[in-house]
């Protein structure tokens, strides 16, 4: 998603400074649920755009935490926007880089991992960007609880079929797979805004559940 630099949005990110975070380091790892002030799960999407799933899973589940994590602030600002209108204090967004995943969380940290409509990448030499490309999944299993989860969704075919591939190298349960999740049956999708564009063209949508189990 490439949105034409907006100059005041930096300025207008600091009237949010409840909800975005600046840049943490290492200063919140291990201690997210401090920040939320419970000891309720901790859900965080990756690449969280403009924050329409976020916010309505969010609203749905009052009983978790949400962490979204975004690359560009031009698109994070509209997340925030949402996340102000709706009043919702279980939300917090950053604007940062997934590659640094293990410099803000600590091991075993996330209960569930969220990643919608991520880049492609269709170029074979730039497999390695891909969110659910196995080097990507190692850092996952470290932030994640035993058992913690990734919930993928996209409707790029083909990187599906990768990341299947991929999840099924590293050696990681898979669910709950669907290649048209909006006649799937699936009870409470939340829909998200590429979700919503990709579905009014007629494309379906592909769906799974991701279990990473210990590593022996
Ligand atoms: C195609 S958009 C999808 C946005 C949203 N998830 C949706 O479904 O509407 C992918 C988003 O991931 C973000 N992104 C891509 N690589 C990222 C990374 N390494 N770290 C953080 N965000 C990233 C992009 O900036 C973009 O906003």
């Amino acid at each position: 998603m490439r949105l034409r630099k907006k100059p005041w949005i930096a300025e207008a990110l600091t009237g949010f400074s409840d909800i975005v975070l600046p840049n943490p380091g290492e200063t919140l790892q291990g201690k997210w649920l401090d920040l939320f002030g419970n000891r309720l799960p901790l859900q965080v999407e990756l690449g969280t755009g403009k924050g329409r799933f976020i916010t309505g899973m969010a609203e749905r589940q009052a009983q978790a935490n949400f962490v979204g994590i975004e690359a560009q602030q031009d698109v994070l600002y509209y997340a925030a926007q949402k996340v102000q209108a709706k009043e919702l204090a279980n939300v917090r967004l950053l604007v940062f880089d997934v590659n640094n995943i293990l410099t803000i969380f600590a091991p075993g940290e996330i209960d569930r991992l969220y990643i919608n409509f991520c880049d492609p990448w269709p170029k074979n030499r730039h497999a390695k960007r891909r969110l659910t490309h196995i080097g990507f999944l190692e850092k996952y299993r470290t932030v994640l609880k035993p058992g913690g989860q990734l919930w993928f969704k996209t409707d790029n075919r083909p990187l599906f079929e990768f990341s299947l591939e991929q999840f099924a190298a590293f050696g990681l349960k898979v669910e709950q797979v669907t290649y048209d999740l909006h006649r799937s049956g699936f009870d409470g999708n939340v829909m998200t805004e590429y979700e919503t564009k990709f579905s009014l063209l007629g494309q379906p949508i592909c769906r799974c559940e991701v279990t990473f189990t210990p590593t022996k």
